[in-house]
């Protein structure tokens, strides 16, 4: 079994180079299918997840591989148009692949993706929407199993929930159809923006990113590029709850500034300081945190759910009550249990979750239940009195970037044990 173990508290200081986003890349992957010729994607994170998603377009014909910091993949020789339930319960975002392959295959045979820690992850925005596009697609014993008659053709979405995988898969679905699709309540997270960029960059014809409503006239083919992954402002809100948690002093470098505006208020509001330069940010924290009087976690550019459970776990050693309301999953609370073990006073109630300060934790071994509330985790051990253990370190893997290497480099007492 993995674990990391960490020995607090120790004031964080010195300067990181956040990685590669996840949530762009993840995507980014999935449309390099819809290309004629070779991408490259720099800055590309080593990550679980996309190394799945590698071992996905692998198995549907692509060659990978890795050089250095960037993905080079190449979509020439697709033969295959399903993905393994394996893959499929490795990583329930492999959801995204289905626009792609249905777009580049005229097929698409995909098991249901099935809830995960954050609870169930419906995919009816999704499928409402690719049918609308020209997509038959039967759902049986778990299977989807998807059809065109000719390519995909566009359409008017109105999306009831701006989800980030649905407007997706629907930009993937749309860029070689026929026609025009808009979509309406679209997502504005910076990946959408990211992911528009690549595939313009590609050949393709899509506006409106970064806004609600975004048009995409279809093309005829995609020819593949050359991109640079925007950096991941989830982990960098993660280093900036490990700087408040330890009363510390960083530096993150490689950022957008731009990405990080919904989560200053708060990180302000617990009394940090925080500089912005042109790709980087300098937060430096208090010897003890204020509270933050609410957090409410909304599509972007308000307060991002993937950032409230680090940002908890710096709360909990702050002085005061801060209120957490989690308006995009129904269970993204698995942390608070394994905060509480830490000596943090939290109260659950529905969504809401209330944060009594206390002036310091205490280290005992938790147990990471998802990817955020794993870190959260990670975050409040920095800041505990004694050793901290965490185990369910599979989670964290998915979406940090060696995570303990990082915090290391910031003086943190952290390593990786494999017993
Ligand atoms: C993306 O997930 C991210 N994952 C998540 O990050 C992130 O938390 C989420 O967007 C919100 O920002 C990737 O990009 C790979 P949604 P996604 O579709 O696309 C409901 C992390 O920690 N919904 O915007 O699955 C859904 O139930 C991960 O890095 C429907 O009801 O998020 C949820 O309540 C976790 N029907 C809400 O919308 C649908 O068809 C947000 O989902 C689709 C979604």
């Amino acid at each position: 079994m993995v674990k990391l173990l960490i020995h607090g508290p120790n004031r964080l200081a010195g300067e990181l180079n956040v990685h590669g986003a996840k949530n762009s890349t993840l995507p980014l992957m999935a449309a390099a299918l819809l290309c004629r010729s070779e991408c490259v994607l720099h800055n590309c994170p080593h990550l679980s997840d996309v190394d799945v998603s590698a071992r996905i377009l692998r198995h549907l014909g692509c060659a990978v591989s890795w050089q250095g910091g960037s993905l080079v993949i190449d979509p020439r020789s697709v033969t295959q148009c399903d993905i393994p339930d394996g893959l499929m319960r490795e990583m329930r975002s492999s959801i995204v692949f289905l626009g792609a392959i249905l777009s580049r295959a005229g097929r698409a045979v995909l098991s249901f993706p099935g809830g995960c820690e954050l609870g169930p992850r419906p995919i009816d925005l999704h499928l409402q929407a690719l049918r609308k596009m020209g997509a038959k697609i039967v759902e049986d014993y778990g299977c989807l199993s998807c059809s065109t008659e000719g390519p995909l053709h566009g359409a008017a979405i109105g999306l009831s929930f701006p989800s980030v995988g649905a407007t997706e898969n629907i930009m993937l679905a749309g860029v070689l159809a026929e026609g025009t699709t808009v979509i309406t309540n679209a997502a504005r997270e910076p990946e959408i923006c990211d992911l528009a960029d690549f595939l313009n960059r590609c050949g393709a014809k899509v506006s409106g990113a970064g806004g609600s409503t975004l048009v995409i006239e279809g093309v005829r083919r995609l020819y593949g590029c050359e991109h640079r992954v925007i950096p991941d402002r989830i982990a960098a809100a993660t280093f900036m709850s490990a700087a408040a948690a330890t009363g510390g002093c960083i530096r993150l470098n490689q950022i957008i500034p731009a990405h990080l505006e919904p989560v200053l208020p708060s990180f302000e509001e617990l009394g940090c300081c925080i500089e912005m330069e042109e790709s980087s940010l300098r937060i430096s924290a208090p010897a003890r945190l204020g509270r933050i009087k609410s957090v409410r976690t909304m599509p972007y550019p308000g307060f991002p759910t993937d950032a409230q459970a680090p940002l908890m776990a710096a709360a909990c050693v702050g002085s005061g009550t801060s209120i957490f309301v989690e308006n995009i999953f129904e269970s993204r609370y698995k942390h608070v249990g394994e905060l509480l073990r830490l000596g943090a006073n939290i109260k659950v109630e529905g969504r809401v979750a209330v944060v009594e300060g206390v002036p310091r934790l205490s280290g005992a071994p938790v147990e990471a239940a998802d990817l955020r509330g794993g870190a959260a985790l990670v975050v409040a051990g920095l800041a505990a009195r004694g050793a901290t253990e965490v185990t369910g370190v599979r989670y964290m893997d998915r979406g940090y970037e060696n995570l303990e290497r990082s915090l290391s480099l910031l003086g943190a007492d952290i390593r990786r044990e494999y017993e």
